[in-house]
């Protein structure tokens, strides 16, 4: 991955965001961050906000035990608005330590960003001398070797990688740019450490995972396998009538009882949460287990072979048709 000139590995995405974060602020020594609605990059305190009460006010804890002491410093914007995203750095730009995304989200069901909303998101921070860090944790050797960086052309000042990197491990990582890595301690002042990070055994885990889907046509395959699931998805709900549309990128993947794609936050809960429930239980039924919510992204894996795809789309022949009846 180019933009990775140094890496740390840690044990899980959430200790890659928090480090990421604290990475950000040592290297730029300013306090504000912004994360946009629906994105989720783990569970530390600081991550762990809605909204305010206005567009442009600091965030509010979305769990219990997060102090607003914390949360105050993270502004939480609309995902694919780049107009609120540049009113934010009109506003607040000098005390932007980073901006934190999820290039294709995968946790609203999936979403992809547009070009034009990441784009203008790495010239803000340019402009403005805060840094981008794209979390990769679910996208990372997913969507493409290279992640979603590489289908963006778009270059993060720090990625975090999870997931996958483990090949089902516990392994995390987050690197980038020399300049800013090196801020890590013990080269720099800002403190990480980890009696887990990097042990052995789930190291080698994730670097056998990563040699086997560097295979010729490795992502080539699977791209067109989540294509076939998806289209046979879609074209099983039609016969039946049934609201639904669907997309994939490389192997990952959303399902959306919306009649058309959504960009953001707000379409996907507009989501028939109704139909959704009655078609997950009809596919457990059956032997398919989905994503067990309407927000989650799903993933086609080198293990899901034709017989699998073929298998899922002829249950959901079935499951459509119950959906249809429940109307
Ligand atoms: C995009 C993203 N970032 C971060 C995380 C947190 O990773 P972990 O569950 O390994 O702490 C997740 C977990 O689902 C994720 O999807």
């Amino acid at each position: 991955m180019p933009s990775i000139e140094e890496v740390r590995l840690v044990s899980s995405g959430t200790e890659a965001g928090m480090s990421a974060i604290r990475l950000a602020r040592g290297f730029t020594g300013r306090n504000k961050i912004i994360k946009f609605e629906g994105c989720y990059h783990g569970h530390s305190d600081s991550l762990l906000v809605k909204a305010g009460s206005g567009m442009l006010t600091f965030g509010n804890p979305s769990s219990a035990g997060v102090p607003a002491s914390v949360t105050e410093h993270t502004l939480v914007l609309e995902y694919n608005n780049p107009t609120q995203l540049e009113d934010a750095f009109k506003r607040y730009g000098d005390d932007i330590a980073c901006v934190i995304v999820e290039a294709v989200a995968g946790n609203m069901n999936m979403v992809p960003g547009t070009p034009e909303f990441i784009h203008a998101m790495r010239d803000l921070c340019t402009r403005y001398g805060a840094l981008l860090i794209v979390d990769e944790v679910m996208t990372g050797f997913r969507v493409a070797l290279q992640g979603a960086q590489s289908l963006y052309g778009v270059t993060p000042d720090i990625t975090m990688f999870g997931k996958v990197i483990g090949g089902g491990m516990p392994v995390a990582a987050f690197g980038g740019r020399r300049e800013v890595m090196e801020k890590i301690a013990p080269c720099g002042p800002v403190y990480q450490a980890g009696t887990l990070s990097g042990n052995p055994v789930a190291v080698a885990c994730g670097l056998a995972t990563l040699k086997l889907i560097q295979e010729e046509g490795f992502y080539d395959r699977l791209a067109a396998q989540t294509t076939k699931l998806i289209t046979g998805l879609k074209a099983a709900a039609d016969v039946e009538g049934v609201t639904f549309s669907a997309q994939s990128i490389g192997g990952m993947f959303g399902l959306y009882f919306l009649p058309q794609l959504p960009t953001g936050f707000a379409d996907v809960m507009k989501s028939d949460g109704k139909r959704f429930n009655l078609f997950f239980h009809e596919m457990l039924n059956r032997g398919v287990y989905l994503a067990p919510s309407l927000y989650e992204a799903g993933f086609v894996s080198s293990a899901h072979d034709d017989v699998a795809i073929e298998e899922t789309i002829a249950a959901a022949k079935e499951a459509f048709a119950v959906v249809a009846k429940a109307e």
